[in-house]
């Protein structure tokens, strides 16, 4: 009896075996990488697909084979004796098809009863993430593009922290512009003693910082007075520092309260904090010879880029392109990042791409894009109103954040007491399981869909009962709780001493589906691409539904296996919820 392998997820297994068969049937060819997919007819569970394109490789050379089919079927016969596959078949060209067997596939799955959903985290081989996430502008619109930012930034870091990479979650907030002089010197005029007491109200700072702007735009002076205000707080004058510095924790309470709703966490380390490092940053980059001079300004020329990366502004100053490399420069170097990840709306996907390019060239990162250390920007689309353009406000964007957050928990527990839950639930479960689904509701919506999509914002669609949404999976979630309460079984015990078995077609599905949560996950993190997560419990949902239809669970002869199978299904589509930053809910 071979060693089972037992490291890795079926894909990864599989492509163990093949490796070996791919060895055994053509030894001169060492070099083949196994190409694995899962099934999309009815053939088998996953295929093997390399006999067509080996054959193009190997013709002439090797007489026995006359055609794929017969590469093909050699890769078949040569596949090692494993406990894993149940039966194997060649279709059409050379596909290898492969029948996984159900006690093998049962035993995993009670394995991860057993030992934890951890243990069927995908292992990927590097340490150490920074994902550059939400990150809005003190002072300024932070807009549904940062809510957009939040969620997905706060699902890449989720999915990366439970495959086992460590990850710096950053909040690049704007904190260093030229907004702050304008800010600043409209205060100043009019609350004069606004730094030394605490009690002047200046918590609308995106109205003055509104106002401040229309007052540079009509009044010279006052415009020649806020560029000095810049130069003055880049100088480190202590009034103009400490004016900043209370902006700045104005804003920062009012994002820690969207933070806080959508229970997300991230550390600040604003633009301000990369300044001390711009002048050596610059030398470096000039010592490579990149930095030439442009107008008075100094640039960064890219090969095909219209414009130039600004470093150094006409006026000597430092913009967003000067702090992006600065900061690259500090998370390769310093914090030893092997993996930088950029969440932010598609339109600055050019921005990373020419800073990128630009670290590229002197020596920062290697050239391929498949060498650590990686840098990514994860890109998405924008978020409109129902009249199809850019989702926008009347208001401050801040408070409608929360007032998003609010409406949404409040409509959702509308519907909770329509359907009478209020009698039969503490006001406090109320409270919580409306917040899990209003909240989770807005997640998911914002997820499901890949994220370089534009997409509506409609409460409506995002709080049906049906079809994609976070209310329909929270249901099935809850429904398989209430299986399990309901058989008055304990499924603790049941894990120890119960066996799970996977006779009934369904069932089967099931468990396959169960099994392949880790590849997904592992693509996800691959991608980037949190919607692969939500159409993978959409689909684990579809199966639990089919299986819960066509076999009957509590009373039955199977009643301990079936649990089982409930408890698994329920664990994974628990660690989905979690890793998608949503609560799941036990009962609904
Ligand atoms: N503050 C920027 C904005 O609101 C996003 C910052 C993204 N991160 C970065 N390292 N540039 O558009």
């Amino acid at each position: 009896m071979p060693a089972e392998q037992s490291v890795g997820n079926v894909k990864q297994l599989l492509e163990q075996l093949f490796n070996k068969s791919l060895n055994a049937t053509v030894p001169n060819q060492p070099d083949l990488i196994p190409s694995i997919a899962s099934c999309t007819g009815n053939f088998g569970d996953y295929q093997c697909n390399n006999a067509m394109g080996l054959f193009g490789k190997i013709k002439g050379t090797m007489p026995e084979f006359r055609n794929p089919r017969s590469v093909g079927e050699a890769i078949m016969r040569n596949l090692p004796e494993t406990e894993m596959i149940e039966s194997c078949s060649v279709a059409g060209p050379g596909f290898v098809n492969v029948v996984l067997s159900r006690t093998w596939l049962a035993k995993r799955i009670q394995k991860m009863l057993t030992e934890g959903i951890e243990t069927w985290a995908p292992k990927l081989s590097i340490n150490r993430a920074i994902v550059d996430f939400s990150s809005p502008n003190i002072a300024k619109e932070l807009h549904v593009g940062h809510l957009r930012s939040t969620i997905i930034g706060d699902t890449v870091a989720k999915i990366l922290e439970f495959s086992g990479v460590e990850v710096l979650r950053r909040n690049h907030v704007g904190d260093w512009g030229t907004q702050f002089g304008k800010l600043i010197e409209f205060l100043f005029e009019h609350f004069p003693r606004w730094v030394d007491e605490n009690d002047i109200p200046i918590e609308d700072l995106q109205a003055f910082y509104k106002e401040s702007e229309k007052r540079s735009a009509d009044d010279a002076i006052f415009k020649e007075k806020a560029q000095k205000a810049v130069v003055l707080l880049q100088g480190g004058e202590p009034k103009y520092l400490k004016a900043w510095s209370q902006i700045c924790e104005i804003s920062r309470r009012e994002f820690q309260n969207v933070y806080e709703r959508l229970g997300v966490h991230i550390e600040e380390k604003g633009e301000s904090f990369y300044n001390p490092y711009i002048p050596s940053v610059l030398e470096g980059l000039n010592n490579e010879g990149l930095i030439t001079e442009s107008k008075g300004a100094q640039v960064i020329k890219i090969e095909g880029k219209r414009i130039p990366l600004i470093v150094v502004k006409r006026d000597g100053g430092f913009n967003y392109d000067t702090t992006d490399l600065a900061a690259l420069w500090y998370r390769l170097n310093e914090e030893k990042a092997d993996w930088i990840i950029y969440v932010t709306d598609a339109g600055q996907r050019e921005h990373f791409e020419m800073v990128f390019h630009a670290a590229k060239q002197a020596g920062w990162l290697p050239r391929e894009n498949n060498e650590y250390p990686k840098v990514t920007h994860v890109g998405f689309g924008l978020v409109l109103g129902e009249d199809g353009k850019r989702f926008c406000t009347r208001s401050s964007e801040v408070v409608r954040l929360v007032d998003l957050l609010d409406e949404a928990k409040n409509r959702s527990k509308h519907a909770l007491i329509q359907r009478g839950k209020d009698s039969e639930w503490t006001e406090e479960e109320l409270d919580q399981t409306a917040e899990a689904v209003g909240y989770g509701a807005v997640k998911f919506f914002d997820l499901r869909d890949n994220r370089n999509t534009n997409y509506t914002f409609n409460f409506d669609q995002m709080l049906q009962d049906k079809g994609k949404t976070a209310v329909y999976l929270l249901y099935s979630h809850a429904r398989i709780c209430s299986i399990i309460r309901k058989s008055g079984k304990n499924i603790e015990e049941l894990k120890k001493g119960g066996v799970l078995a996977l006779d009934h077609a369904d069932e089967r599905t099931l468990g396959l589906h169960l099994l392949q949560f880790s590849e997904i996950v592992e693509e996800a993190c691959t991608n980037l691409l949190p919607n692969v997560i939500c159409e993978y419990l959409y689909g684990l949902s579809e199966d639990f539904t089919q299986f819960y239809t066509n076999c009957k669970v509590n009373g039955s002869a199977e009643e301990t296996s079936r649990l089982l199978l409930c408890e698994a299904t329920a664990t994974v589509m628990r660690k989905c919820f979690e890793l998608l930053g949503i609560t799941a809910v036990y009962k609904l």
